[in-house]
């Protein structure tokens, strides 16, 4: 192998910047060339790539978002697009490629690599945390810290006011966010589409806590709760229990900004460096993870149909702690 490529696709994540930092650098280690390819894989087909060294990457291990830009690609889910996808990647000598992203990401290098054969890696970046294959994907630790820091900010009007806040965090299909972000910050409930409370049981919790001398509440709800968001649960709520004066906040994009804490800058550079390791052993159609400490591979074929699902012990500490 003697140049890689390697792009960011699908939503950004804190520490994405750190592992393309690691995966230049562990490349120029092993005296291999690395083409950046800019705006993920809508950038492949557009030509969009540019030669990187040791020293493209100087200074943004601490730097939130990705220098490489990112895009959702709707032209790369054609034949005709992935075509011209390839041979850009052909013209520019690329005989490896490594992914940064999620999901979505990972579908598109599978195909990548069972239509043409391109040696393909993946690295798993994504704040929703819900990829198969690693206990941790890049940017999680750093967007659940996010939250906390919203989150205590919130409680503090919430309490001067008596209030019953509604607090939605990101997670597309995944209540990671919500579940950590819930127990670290003493939410009375957590609402999450892997595992639902109803309406009916967050009013009796919100009645049992009222009455033992409880004065202000916040539920955490992740954005993919099935009962449909922050708003509709909060009205569903207001409807049948008025004890409270309610509010709403959706936390949206600043959960995917800002700089990568230490956990993910550390994560983020020993998958950067695994992942230039399985390429030079020769592992294709894999995404690279850190499983109980140590890296590991996963077929890509595994990571894109299952999926991570938080912790039930956890749900059930944040349950009994919510009286
Ligand atoms: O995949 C990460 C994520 O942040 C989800 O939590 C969220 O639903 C989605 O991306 C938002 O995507 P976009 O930035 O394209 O609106």
């Amino acid at each position: 192998m003697k140049r890689i490529g390697v792009l960011t696709s699908g939503g950004d994540a804190p520490g994405m910047n750190a592992a393309l930092r690691a995966v230049v650098r562990a490349c120029a280690y092993n005296n291999i060339e690395v083409e950046g390819i800019f705006q993920g894989y809508q950038g492949m087909i557009e030509g969009d790539f540019k030669r990187l060294n040791e020293r493209s990457v100087a200074r943004i291990l601490g730097r939130g978002g990705t220098i490489l830009k990112s895009s959702r690609s709707k032209e790369f889910m054609t034949k005709e697009g992935r075509k011209k996808a390839y041979d850009n990647l052909k013209k520019h000598g690329v005989d490896g490629l490594i992914t940064i992203g999620g999901n979505g990401t990972f579908t598109g290098a599978h195909v990548l690599y069972q239509e043409y054969g391109v040696p393909v890696m993946g690295i798993p970046g994504s704040i929703d945390n819900d990829i198969y294959g690693t206990d941790h994907c890049i940017g999680f630790d750093t967007a659940t810290n996010t939250v906390v820091d919203a989150v205590d900010r919130i409680r503090d009007t919430a309490t001067s006011h008596n209030r019953l806040f509604f607090v939605e965090v990101m997670g597309r299909n995944s209540g990671f966010i919500a579940l950590k972000a819930g127990i670290a910050t003493g939410a009375i409930a957590i609402i999450l589409p892997e595992d639902e409370m109803t309406v009916e049981e967050l009013i009796e919790t919100l009645r049992a806590t009222e009455e033992s001398g409880k004065t202000s509440s916040i539920v955490l709800v992740a954005e993919g709760s099935k009962s449909g968001g922050a708003y509709e649960i909060a009205r569903q709520v207001n409807e049948r229990y008025d004890e409270y004066e309610t509010r709403v906040s959706v936390l949206g994009h600043l959960q995917r900004g800002g700089a990568p804490s230490c956990y993910d800058r550390v994560l983020a550079s020993r998958m950067g460096v695994a992942a230039v390791d399985g390429l030079l052993q020769g592992r294709k159609d894999v995404m690279v993870g850190i499983v109980n400490d140590r890296e590991s591979y996963t077929s890509l074929e595994e990571a894109i149909t299952r999926k991570n699902l938080p912790n039930r012990d956890e749900l059930r500490i944040a349950r009994i702690l919510a009286i």
